[in-house]
């Protein structure tokens, strides 16, 4: 029986990863949120590693409010960056693999084409720098790690599908960004990935997006297409929008290494979220 110790459980990812492995035999599940087990503390986490002696660790537990990070800056690198080294430190200790998840703001976002693994990084966000951080730490202290860099990511939980479909209620007509471009990736898809690595010796950094792109404004669209919605998407800048945080502009990734190294292909956008809202809406 292999033991994987999931942090965050309760997360979008957290959910989805338990979902996955639901009917799964030879996997026992440790599932902690932040009551059971508060990643940025050292002593807890290694605690709970000497005990379970996890075949994996897989950190779905971030600090995720992209506009917060920008206030709580301390807040977001002791979630985002300490708790991954303590993960790491752990995982180091009880001979575990780590699974940990990055994102799209590692990059600048004035990109021109989808950025690859081996690209280099200069995040523009609290969010980002924190993420960055954490997985520096990971490939500092860990021997065994795969770090999966996603983004757009919805599931059960919070986001921006989700949103939009409670906007719907309401209004005849919402204004989204037209101008940033990334792709939307289901948690569903994520864990799929997640599995083509787990039970591997392929370590390393992989890009994890479903394939093809749109911007914000065309995914809302493409959401109300699929809800049977009648509510209009007005298109508009970043500038216009004006959140605390920069966002990037450019946020496509290249799924390179999972694509050279393993049988693994992502579903595109297109398919994943009419999956996702079949399952939602019925
Ligand atoms: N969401 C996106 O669009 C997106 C894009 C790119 C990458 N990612 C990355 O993908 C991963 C999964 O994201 P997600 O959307 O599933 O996140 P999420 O829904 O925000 O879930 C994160 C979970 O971690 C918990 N948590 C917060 N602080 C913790 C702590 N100190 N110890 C233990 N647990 C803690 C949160 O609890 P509370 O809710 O109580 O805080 C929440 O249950 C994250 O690494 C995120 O950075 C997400």
């Amino acid at each position: 029986m292999k033991k994987i110790i999931v942090t965050g459980c309760n997360g979008q990812l957290g959910r989805a990863v338990n979902e996955y492995y639901k009917n799964a035999s030879d996997i026992s599940f440790v599932n902690t949120d932040v009551e059971e087990l508060d990643i940025t503390s050292i002593d807890a986490v290694m605690k709970l590693a000497r005990e379970v002696q996890p075949y994996a660790i897989i950190n779905c537990a971030a600090h995720t409010a992209v506009d917060a990070c920008e206030k709580e800056y301390d807040r977001a690198f002791q979630i985002n960056a300490i708790g991954p080294r303590n993960l790491a430190i752990a995982a180091r200790e009880t001979g575990a693999k780590l699974v940990h998840i990055s994102t799209d703001y590692v990059f600048d976002g004035k990109g021109t084409r989808p950025y690859v693994e081996t690209d280099p990084t200069d995040p523009q966000s609290a969010y980002g720098s924190t993420k960055l951080a954490g997985e520096e730490f990971v490939k500092a202290f860990a021997d065994r790690y795969f770090i999966l860099r996603t983004a757009w990511l919805y599931g059960d939980g919070k986001n921006f599908a989700k949103t939009m479909l409670r906007l719907s209620e309401t209004y005849d007509k919402v204004r989204v960004v037209n101008d940033q471009v990334g792709s939307p990736t289901s948690t569903v898809e994520l864990t799929k990935a997640i599995n083509a690595l787990l039970f591997s010796d392929n370590y390393g950094i992989f890009h994890a997006t479903c394939e093809g792109s749109c911007a914000w404004d065309e995914f809302a669209r493409e959401i109300f297409r699929l809800a049977g919605k009648n509510t209009v998407v007005e298109g508009i800048t970043t500038a216009e929008y004006n959140a605390p945080a920069p966002r990037p502009a450019y946020s496509i990734l290249e799924n390179r290494m999972l694509k050279l190294t393993t049988d693994f292909m992502f579903a595109d956008w297109h398919d994943a979220i009419a999956v996702y809202l079949k399952e939602l809406c019925g």
